[in-house]
């Protein structure tokens, strides 16, 4: 028996293959666009989502064909918050809203009055970028279209649909839609009619390992697996990312950076600190949650950077920084290129560089870009730590920590040791393949949910620490500045 992951990331489609063992057997990852037409906007055409699914398991199934006609079930996984809206016939009525969208400021704060107690129950205060703001959002600005929606979904589970002609959902992608009671794990019947919506237009609700349908011929005929495998519930990447990782009892937590960067941390009771900004979240497998920081910026800055300097050999900017690192960069960046969520639900955040000097080179300013966004994760742990989320050995997975150096300036600012594994490339991939298996085979989660072995422990250099504290604490007052150059 073989088993498929799928992650419909931010950039790009992740597909891999694993056998029962979750040895690797092949992966794919299939880029697609992200339109962002004006300043604040993002969206992504679900259909695309569709076709960069069909490109990956063709590539999948190129390196593997034998594996590949043994699949026994698949696992989805996708980035969080996203609004699909669907027609009666189950057709995209527009653009999916995504994540990093920074509209419904002014309608998270109308949900807030309407649902005083919104924060204890889906585990953060109303932000824009989660998919109830962005609902409230279109009921306001597009009021026609809000009429004719018959169901809104999150992006893995409009592959789930084509997959297997079902409207559902797993817990923890219900739970960043700020519609869904995160106790009790059921939608939340008050937020939802406070969003204008109505229970019978939201996806069922099953748990990541339970089944949530099973492949339709038609589409498995054209994908070259057979119908009517099961396709697991899965989960939204912060659930399954912990899951691939291990990550599923109190105080085990990890770091990422993706296009996002998050850092999570398990738990076994719902126990939200709204007022810290850290999100309490249900887990992908059953009677867990997860407390998790939530920064709209994680490795993107970077790509970002090399974009304007026309660069694409970011190792070769990367070694250069290595060359002569000794010191933090005199340079300090803001990384808010697409606003803030944790910790300061602040849309409209934007970038800066600060210190600049005649003398200032192209490595100082990369550099200062690492640091930023190390900077940032170190607000977010401090927001953790508030919420008595303390993960003493954070790991370290996506694409972020490729870079040995970005977790040397990360180990050190956040002044924790950072674990990275072999194989966590495979990230919320890995997760959703892992509840697959679970749905497939009725394994329990600790045996299917284990650790990856681990490659190394990156320490804090103390050396530098007096001096990160310091630019630290510069970061947060720029920050501030930055704030009143809008508000004040
Ligand atoms: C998490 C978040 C992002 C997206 C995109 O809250 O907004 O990590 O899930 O991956």
């Amino acid at each position: 028996m073989t088993i498929i992951g799928i992650d419909v990331g931010t950039t790009a489609v992740k597909a891999i293959l694993v056998d029962e063992a979750q040895t690797l057997l092949a992966s794919a990852s299939v880029p697609h666009p992200t339109l962002s037409p004006v300043h604040g906007v993002r969206e992504q055409e679900p259909d695309g989502w569709i076709r960069a699914v069909e490109a990956a398991l063709a590539e999948v199934r190129q390196a593997a064909p034998e594996a590949y006609g043994r699949v026994a079930a698949i696992g989805l996984s996708g980035q969080m918050h996203s609004l699909v809206t669907l027609d009666k016939d189950h057709r995209p009525l527009r653009n999916a809203i995504l994540w990093n969208d920074g509209r419904g400021a002014e309608e998270c704060a109308e949900l807030t009055a309407a649902v005083p107690d919104i924060a204890e129950i889906t585990g953060v205060i109303a932000m824009p970028g989660l998919s109830a703001g962005k609902a409230a959002w279109l009921r306001k600005h597009e009021p026609e279209l809000f009429g004719r929606i018959a169901v809104v979904m999150l992006a893995k589970d409009y592959v789930r649909l084509w997959l297997t002609g079902e409207v559902v959902t797993d817990m923890s992608d219900a739970a960043g839609t700020q519609m869904f009671d995160e106790r009790a794990r059921t939608w939340s019947e008050r937020v939802v009619a406070a969003v204008g919506l109505r229970p019978d237009q939201l996806p069922r609700l099953v748990e990541g390992t339970d089944v949530s349908g099973e492949l339709l011929p038609s589409v498995a005929a054209k994908l070259g697996l057979s119908a009517g495998i099961p396709v697991a519930g899965g989960g939204g990447d912060g659930g399954t990312g912990a899951a691939g990782i291990g990550c599923v009892e109190t105080g085990q937590g990890f770091l990422s950076l993706g296009t996002a960067g998050v850092y999570v941390v398990a738990q076994d009771r719902y126990a939200p600190k709204p007022e810290t900004l850290v999100h309490n979240f249900a887990h992908c497998v059953p009677g867990r949650w997860f407390q998790m920081g939530a920064l709209l910026n994680g490795a993107s800055p970077l790509a970002w950077l090399m974009k304007v300097l026309g660069e694409s050999d970011t190792d070769a900017e990367l070694a250069a920084v290595g060359k002569d690192y000794g010191a933090p960069s005199p340079v300090i960046f803001l990384p808010y290129l697409t606003g803030e969520r944790t910790p300061h639900d602040d849309p409209d955040a934007r970038g800066a560089f600060f210190g600049l000097d005649q003398a200032t080179t192209r490595t100082e300013m990369v550099q200062a870009v690492l640091e930023g966004v190390a900077y940032s994760l170190r607000d977010a742990q401090d927001c953790l730590d508030a919420a008595g989320a303390i993960v003493e050995r954070p790991g370290f997975l996506g694409g972020g920590s490729k870079s040995r150096l970005w977790a040397r300036i990360i180990a050190t600012v956040l002044e924790r040791p950072l674990v990275r594994y072999r194989g966590a490339d495979l990230g919320p991939a890995l997760g959703a393949a892992r509840m697959a298996i679970i749905a497939k085979t009725g394994a329990s989660v600790v045996d299917v949910c284990t650790a990856p072995e681990e490659e190394e422990t990156i320490m804090p250099d103390p050396d530098l620490v007096p001096a990160y504290r310091e630019k630290q604490a510069i970061f947060r007052k720029l920050y501030r500045a930055e704030r009143a150059t809008r508000r004040d």
